[in-house]
């Protein structure tokens, strides 16, 4: 039995900003118990029932976090997604393993194994505000909200395929969405207009669950009978009858704030095969179910182009842009339309400026005015090394000479132009005398 369990009552799972916790499903303990504690900011909650996994997003730590869910209650985290801006949605696919986020900050639908590994860009066109995304695995289908400039519910395959509009009128401000798996049914909450509907999972037969009596819904779940929501304004989770919106009452008030909600049940999460569930479909990387046969589709990380064969990826970009972004480094693949940016995970960057690349090692260089130094890591951030860090001033230009394996570089500091091998050993200044503020600096290997 999990903490707090209640025989015959739903366990629920939610965020509140500074922890994440459970309740049962009738309030009769009256209490809470906190899964993880000392957060920032805890915004979406869902959880892999089979494995046991609890995954959460922060929007302050711009990361999806993991804890394993356990009968004694701890602190264990873990950072599955980093480098995030404002992930204010999360679902868990629990057929196909993978995690579903939204991010209101850069406007971005984004995929990934449950490890974090494979992050794909899925929708990055036409969301302004998304938030809310729920998981129809069975039918192979997800939906979301979007709180924008043009309020609305889309859905789409689960592959990305299939993206149509389903719910734009009378809508405002759409927080809470849920799936009843079982009557195939969609409920939402709207915080502006303060009702709670539902309709058909392609947006047909709208009806009214409960209206005027809600005062600032944000996230909605369901058990067998009974939908859950989250106030911001009471600071309670409230419970009704999902068939006609009666049976109205609080399970649990007086909390600090009160984000995102999920029954955690195994019930929520029914297991059947898939195309994904043998051999990950045949794919090298991400298998997504998708509503056009056969059903799937295979799909590479962000930036990386699928081969012929529809099965398996290229080892990486072909064409990247490097940015220096003052305090971090990104790098965005021009083989694929998205142009999505991705930071490279190296820690230090305190004021990056100049940048350059060796394709033959596939090493990345950039200079760093406030650590004065020359440093250089691979493209994703991994075998970070300082190469030049004594009388180096302020580096604002590099260049690669990739064909004799040498590293040039200015200093408007020094007033010097240097040279090194491409390891930081056999330092030369090249050039010393009449120069005054030497700044950019491109080399032409062929014409010496
Ligand atoms: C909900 O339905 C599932 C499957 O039908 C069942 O196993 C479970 O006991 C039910 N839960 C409650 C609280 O009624
Ligand atoms: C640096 O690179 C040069 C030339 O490739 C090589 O001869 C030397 O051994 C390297 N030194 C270190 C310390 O790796």
């Amino acid at each position: 039995c999990l903490p707090l369990c209640v025989p015959g009552s739903p366990l629920l799972l939610f965020a509140n900003r500074r922890d994440v916790r459970l309740v049962d499903g009738e309030g009769v303990r009256g209490e809470s118990a906190i899964v993880v504690s000392d957060l920032e900011d805890a915004a979406a909650v869902d959880f892999f029932f089979e494995e046991g996994l609890i995954f959460w997003t922060d929007v302050s730590e711009e990361a999806i976090k993991q804890t394993p869910l356990k009968e004694s209650l701890g602190t264990d985290q873990t950072v599955v997604v980093p480098g995030l801006d404002s992930p204010d949605g999360l679902a868990c696919d629990w057929l196909s393993k993978k995690l579903y986020w939204t991010d209101s900050e850069t406007n971005r639908i984004e995929v990934a194994n449950l490890d974090g590994s494979s992050r794909k860009v899925l929708f990055w066109m036409d969301l302004d505000q998304p938030r809310a995304i729920a998981l129809n695995p069975a039918q192979r289908y997800m939906y979301w909200t979007d709180w924008g400039e043009e309020p609305r519910i889309e859905r789409a395959g689960m592959d990305g395929r299939r993206r149509e509009v389903i719910i734009n009128e009378d809508i405002f401000w759409p927080n809470g969405l849920t799936v009843d798996l079982e009557e195939q049914k969609l409920y939402w909450a709207d915080a502006k207009l303060s009702f709670i509907h539902r309709a058909n999972l392609d947006g047909s037969a709208r009806e009214t669950v409960v209206e005027g009596t809600l005062t600032h819904p944000f996230a909605l779940t369901l058990s067998n009978e009974t939908l859950f929501w989250t106030d911001w304004q009471t600071h309670s989770i409230h419970a009704c009858n999902k068939h006609r919106g009666d049976k109205t009452r609080e399970i649990l008030g007086g909390i600090y704030s009160p984000m995102g909600i999920q029954v955690l049940e195994s019930y929520r999460q029914p297991y059947i095969r898939t195309p994904c569930s043998d051999n990950n479909g045949g794919c090298s990387h991400l298998c997504l179910l998708s509503p056009v046969p056969p059903f799937y589709s295979c799909t590479c990380p962000t930036g990386v182009q699928l081969r012929a064969d529809g099965k398996t990826c290229k080892p990486g970009a072909e064409q990247v842009l490097l940015l220096a972004r003052r305090t971090d480094l990104r790098r965005i693949s021009l083989d694929l339309p998205d142009f999505t940016d991705i930071v490279l995970q190296v820690d230090g960057i305190r004021h990056a400026i100049a940048i350059d690349y060796d394709p033959v090692e596939g090493y990345v260089y950039w200079t760093d005015d406030e650590v004065r130094a020359i440093r250089r890591s691979r493209l994703d951030g991994s075998n970070a090394v300082m190469l030049v860090t004594t009388e180096i001033n302020h580096p604002d230009g590099i260049a690669v000479d990739w064909v004799s394996r040498n590293l040039y570089w200015t200093d408007t500091g020094t007033d010097r132009i240097e040279v090194t091998r491409l390891n930081g050993t056999s330092r030369k200044i090249l050039i010393s005398e009449n120069l005054d503020e030497p700044r950019a600096i491109v080399l032409d290997p062929v014409n010496g």
